[in-house]
């Protein structure tokens, strides 16, 4: 049986990708910034680029992305929501590429459709981090949410709240540092703050490779009958 393949675009330093290589997969990035730090093969472009090389996405097992999520993220509903208006908006450009493309896929963005949402509770995690993801031409069944230990820790509107998660995004107010995001997400491989605030914790997709790869074994089994 062939090894399957992924191509993680808007990679960054590979939150992602290192959850579908514990999940199996052979990991291909891609990032309009270079990212040194990113543990596979990877090369340097614009995502939208890729997305329009329908041919080429086809050379993939199946394709991950998380478009970048500054112009709906929590962050950016409240205090920052001003801030909004700098970011380009798109989910909804890229969301309609691969579905043409007709290649399994996975879609991390606050503005997926939440086929499945994780939360780092569920694998014992030092962050709450909820992320939807929408899983396109395929499907898996929806786990379940689980109870929170406690509060993430930090001020809130000028109150100290203690607790055993740490906010992984901004700075100040008892937001966590960079060893402790490090820490709370399994990533080791980076210690530049950036990369780590927009990193998925690799455990999330190594939940979703698991089922990912399931689908593209049962497909290859079908296509070899
Ligand atoms: C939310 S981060 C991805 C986090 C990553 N999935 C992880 O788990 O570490 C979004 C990334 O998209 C990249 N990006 C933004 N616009 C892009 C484009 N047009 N093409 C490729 N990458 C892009 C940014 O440089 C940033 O690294």
């Amino acid at each position: 049986m062939k090894k399957p393949r992924i191509l993680d675009l808007f990679c960054c330093a590979g939150g992602a990708g290192v959850g579908y290589a514990r999940a199996g997969f052979d990991v291909v990035g891609v990032d309009i910034v270079d990212r040194p730090r990113y543990p596979f093969e990877f090369f340097q472009a614009d995502a939208l680029e890729v997305l329009r090389d329908v041919s080429y996405l086809r050379t993939f097992s199946a394709v991950h992305m998380s478009p970048p999520c500054q112009a709906k993220c929590a962050l950016t509903k409240g205090t920052n929501a001003k801030l909004a208006s700098r970011y380009v908006d798109l989910y909804p450009i890229v969301a309609p590429l691969l579905y043409a493309a007709g290649v399994p896929g996975v879609i991390e963005n606050p503005e997926a459709r939440a086929d499945v949402v994780l939360c780092g509770e569920m694998f014992g995690l030092g962050v709450l981090r909820h992320r939807r993801v929408e899983l396109v031409n395929w499907s898996a069944a929806k786990p379940k949410h689980v109870k929170h230990r406690g509060r993430v820790r930090g001020f809130r509107h000028g109150k100290w709240y203690d607790g055993p998660y740490v906010a992984a995004y901004g700075a100040g107010g008892g937001k966590a540092s960079v060893p402790e995001m490090q820490q709370a997400m399994g990533i080791t491989w980076t210690d530049v703050r950036e990369e780590l605030t927009e990193a998925i914790p690799p455990a999330y997709t190594a939940w979703v490779g698991e089922r990912l790869s399931a689908h593209v074994v049962a497909g290859q089994l079908e296509e070899a009958a």
